[in-house]
């Protein structure tokens, strides 16, 4: 079954094709990203105009590269939550008119639960059931105990109570004056300096997370600190906003005794992310994707939209 994901959530069009939820067949996506950079943090109404213009020549391009004709297509999939409603509106529209013009049904897709997925594609060892998921992206840091892809076995166990680890890397660029996306930009200048200052984060008995008060604690130590190296102090914030989502991840996947870890989102594509989890978690087996399907795309939604479509049938 080939089914067409359709992703406009944010700053990305993308259009995909994926065999059975998953073989990708063809992905193509076009970020609206370096004009949002000029303003420090997305313009809904900028991404919205973008996905408008790019929706169809990206589609028309997924399907050339998946080597088939919109009519070969079984099923439709978008993402209809969370993210700028302006930007979702105009993915689900176009999913909407592609349905009736092709007679084929579409499902919703949530966006969060569809980043979880990205390690089923093309993967010859995928995650098993159940797993505990992170969740780590611009707007989100949540927590799944996932059992199945059905959404009554998708139970949230945490998630951030104000900024998202994303969200608190892009935030911290930004008073730094490096540009957007921060968790990059903080990544490569990081790799160069040297953990050096302690910057404190919350981390209480739940499984919540909060990194508004990392980022005021930045703000005072760059006042007090204007001689510090932009790379030491790369290389101390992105430790502690690592290692507390990794600790808490840990501490969920105990909790739950389960020794299967999915991570997903944007901030899974971090390097240091990846090999903090692999020096701290023990027996248990962490799962990442390829860092291409970290980043929103519609393979995943496709992928997610295909298990949707078994649900219903
Ligand atoms: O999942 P995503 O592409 O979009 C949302 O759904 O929000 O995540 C975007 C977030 C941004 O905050 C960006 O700074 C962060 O992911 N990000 C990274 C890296 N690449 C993207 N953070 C840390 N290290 C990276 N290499
Ligand atoms: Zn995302």
């Amino acid at each position: 079954m080939y089914v067409l994901g359709i992703e406009t959530s944010c700053d990305e069009t993308s259009v995909a094709v994926v065999e059975d939820g998953v073989r990708l067949k063809g992905l193509s996506t076009s970020s609206s990203a370096e004009i949002h950079a000029s303003y420090g943090g997305v313009i809904p109404e900028i991404a919205s105009r973008w996905h408008l213009e790019s929706i169809l020549p990206v589609c028309e391009k997924a399907l050339t590269r998946a080597g088939i004709d919109v009519f070969e297509v079984d099923r439709i999939a978008v993402t209809t939550e969370p993210g700028l409603l302006p930007s979702l509106l105009v993915g689900i529209s176009f999913a909407q008119g592609l349905a009736i013009a092709i007679n084929k049904p579409f499902v919703g897709v949530n966006h969060l639960i569809a980043h979880l997925y990205a390690p089923f594609i093309d993967n010859p060892n995928p995650p098993s059931f159940p797993f505990i998921g992170l969740v780590v992206s611009g707007g989100h840091t949540q927590l799944f105990l996932v059992k199945s892809w059905r959404k009554e076995d998708i139970i949230c166990l945490g998630l951030a109570r104000d900024d998202a680890a994303g969200e608190a890397l892009d935030k911290a660029a930004k008073m730094l004056g490096l540009g957007y996306p921060g968790g990059p930009i903080i990544e490569k200048l990081a790799s160069k300096g040297e953990i050096k200052y302690r910057f404190p984060c919350y981390y209480g008995d739940d499984l919540d997370f909060s990194f508004s008060g990392l980022k005021t604690s930045l703000l005072y130590f760059l006042q007090k600190n204007p001689e510090a190296k932009v790379e030491d102090i790369c290389a101390s914030y992105q430790h502690v906003v690592m290692e507390t989502l990794v600790r808490k991840t840990l501490d969920a996947a105990r909790k739950y005794k389960i020794s299967e870890v999915v991570v997903g989102g944007g901030v899974s594509a971090n390097k240091y992310l990846r090999g903090l989890f692999r020096e701290m978690a023990k027996n248990i087996h962490i799962h990442f994707s390829d860092i291409h399907l970290c980043l929103d795309n519609a393979a995943i939604i496709a992928g997610l939209g295909f298990h949707h479509y078994l649900e219903l049938t």
